[in-house]
């Protein structure tokens, strides 16, 4: 399957499920000082997270061209180091806007990747913020593994966008890509967020609950959001190099021509 299908796929994927196709928006954003470059498909929504904007829809899908060359979401330092990072990307997205939150995001995320992708289960890892015990019964419900459920903090699952704007607890899918997927001394729990690149996360699926401003103490305070919302990142070249069986992003059709030029 092609880049190009990819996104096709998961942009037709989620309008079948009502969701309006929005374009990406530029990586200047706009009225944003918080931000140099776009660094994730929720940044053109960020005020309907933050109830300030509203749109004709409460369901958007996108794929949003991204940057994370500094701030808070830099990946400038991976670069060259991993085969899964460059500083410029596409994040197929699905957003809710106080319309579904946690069950449906998920049940969304389970089925585009098993019966639509048909990923094999047994490459699949699923983690959760440490006390979402929601998010961990959701996956089990829908049929993850007890034990392919992971739990971790606030570095890997808590997003925020920067120091300040909507934030929450969020669930991520990681896929295993080394050998014999059922030989559970090669596809191993502490690769998932550990070395290498034989498990990397291909989705994260983010609860927006909560915004961070600075107070007048200039201090970081964190209040809740007026709807709980929903926000996912599904790495487009990495989603190709699972499809297209290759190792590295970099060998995926979005990226080896451009190399090869
Ligand atoms: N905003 C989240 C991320 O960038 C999910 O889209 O990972």
């Amino acid at each position: 399957m092609t880049g190009n299908e990819i996104r096709e796929l998961f942009l037709k994927y989620f309008e079948d499920h009502g969701h309006t196709r929005v374009r990406s928006s530029p990586l200047l954003p706009a009225n944003d000082p918080t931000l140099l470059f776009t660094n994730a498909g929720m940044n053109q929504f960020k005020d309907v997270f933050l109830g300030l904007d509203k749109r004709e829809y409460v369901r958007a899908a996108s794929s949003q061209k991204c940057i994370r060359a500094g701030g808070k979401h830099n990946d400038l330092d991976e670069v060259g180091k991993t085969a899964r990072h460059h500083t410029f990307f596409e994040m197929l997205g699905n957003f809710s806007f106080g319309d579904y939150f946690k069950k449906e995001a998920i049940a969304l995320a389970w089925d585009l990747l098993l019966n639509v992708y048909k990923l094999p289960l047994n490459r699949l890892w699923f983690s959760v913020y440490t006390d979402d015990d929601d998010a961990a019964r959701l996956w089990e419900e829908i049929g993850a593994p007890r034990e392919r459920i992971l739990r971790f903090g606030e570095k890997d699952n808590f997003w925020q966008m920067g120091d300040t704007g909507p934030c929450g607890p969020c669930s991520e899918v990681h896929y295993y890509m080394g050998e014999d997927p059922d030989d559970p001394t090669k596809n191993r729990a502490d690769l998932v967020n550990g070395p290498g690149d034989d498990t990397m996360e291909i989705w994260n699926l983010v609860f927006m609950q909560f915004e961070r401003s600075l107070n007048d103490a200039g201090e970081i305070v964190q209040t809740s959001l007026p709807k709980p919302s929903v926000d996912t990142g599904l790495g487009l070249e990495r989603l190709a190099v699972v499809l297209q069986g290759v190792k590295s992003n970099y060998d995926t059709d979005l990226i080896r021509p451009i190399v090869e030029y």
